[in-house]
């Protein structure tokens, strides 16, 4: 079958149009080609170049062919014809071009597509320890009365652990507190020996070597004794240390302070009591003790029927322990402190068996976030 638009490389002449009712049909005929060309919206594109390429798209055909050779007779209708077609060519091309592209566009974004409703990857997220919870919440108590925090080594020398606080090297007090030694380069060459720390208060020694009085710190940290592992016993625990040295501080004032601390730690209704104790580095050494939580005082298996728990150990600073770093003990005065945090979130938090701290079992963890 020959196409309409075969016609256009003939002239009007060689075609034998000769009216212009034959001219219309001409130009209907090319209009009907186009439009079954132009029905699909695929290949615009290659539509735009059959009909209106310059060179030799069906326009510039129908251009050179039947417009330029037309007889004047003819020549407007072919001139009107020519003009709507285009019109008519341009407009189909220019909708067919907008389709093609949304089209590109509905499948870019198809292909792009992020599905928001989709759960993301998640990831467990951690906590705080329960410890350093308790370490924060100490800290918090402190800081707020003026206290500053500073740490210090886990390993010591035994001036540092021992002689400085008042424990000379056959002291009873060291017994429990023998610990472990470290073989290190230095030590073999001849230098002092070295040790994991037992407590924190070799920090106190630390902090008064460094400045002068006025001192209010405590130190927060990691200490380690040659204990076997049971409910309320580790090899590595952890303590808060605290001192407060200034030129006029009284037992009123250390036991204020212990008194607030408890109360602002354990809850408004608890009191406190005093108990003499001892240690090397504090005279006179308390032992402080919290009216029971659990049971308000009246007496239960927490506090052994007592009504009390013993909390730690305190006292005022021994005045020998200024003599080790260059302290007027005349002018000054001070009290010393040492919390077990182990300890202290065994009972705040009711928990018996002091390894789950250490096993970091996340059913354990996930009861404190
Ligand atoms: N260092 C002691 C210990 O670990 C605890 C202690 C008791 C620290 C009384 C102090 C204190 O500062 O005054 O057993």
């Amino acid at each position: 079958m020959t196409k309409a638009t075969d016609s256009t490389s003939q002239t009007l002449a060689a075609l034998g149009v000769a009216s212009a009712d034959a001219v219309t049909a001409r130009f209907a005929a090319l209009r009907a080609e186009f439009d079954g060309d132009a029905g699909g919206e695929g290949a615009w594109k290659a539509l735009h170049d059959s009909w209106m390429g310059r060179k030799s798209g069906v326009l510039t055909r129908v251009t050179e062919n039947w417009l330029k050779t037309a007889t004047p007779a003819l020549r407007p209708a072919v001139g009107k014809c020519l003009n709507e077609l285009r019109g008519h060519v341009e407009q189909r091309l220019a909708e067919l071009q907008r389709a093609a592209e949304s089209a590109a566009d509905e499948a870019a974004l198809a292909r792009e597509r992020v599905d928001l409703s989709l759960p993301g990857v998640t990831r467990p997220l951690g906590s705080r320890h329960l410890l350093r919870q308790t370490f924060a919440e100490i800290e918090r108590i402190f800081l707020s009365l003026g206290f500053a925090v500073v740490e210090g080594p886990e390993i010591e020398t035994p001036y540092y652990n021992f002689e400085a606080l008042n424990i000379p090297e056959h002291h009873p007090a060291r017994d429990t507190m023998d610990t472990f030694y470290l073989e290190t380069p230095r030590q073999n060459s001849g230098g002092p020996a070295r040790l994991l720390r037992t407590h924190t208060s070799p920090m106190q020694i630390h902090t008064m070597e460094k400045q002068p009085a006025p001192v209010r710190i405590i130190v927060p940290g990691k200490v380690y004794r040659r204990d076997n592992p049971d409910a309320t016993h580790s090899y590595m625990f952890h303590q808060v240390e605290g001192l407060a040295v200034d030129t006029d501080i009284t037992f009123c004032e250390f036991k204020g302070t212990v008194e607030y601390f408890v109360r602002e730690f354990l809850g408004p209704k608890i009191r406190t009591r005093l108990r003499p104790s001892y240690f090397p580095f504090t005279e006179p050494s308390v032992e402080v003790d919290a009216s029971c939580f659990v049971c308000g005082g009246s007496g239960c298996r927490l506090c052994k029927s007592s009504g009390w728990i013993e909390l730690f150990g305190a006292g005022m600073v021994d005045p020998a322990v200024y003599g080790f770093v260059n302290y007027d003990a005349k002018r000054l005065s001070g009290y010393a402190f040492g919390l077990g945090v182990d300890r202290l979130s065994q009972l705040k938090y009711g928990i018996e068996d002091m390894q789950l701290f250490f096993q970091n079992d996340v059913r354990f963890l996930r009861q404190f976030p």
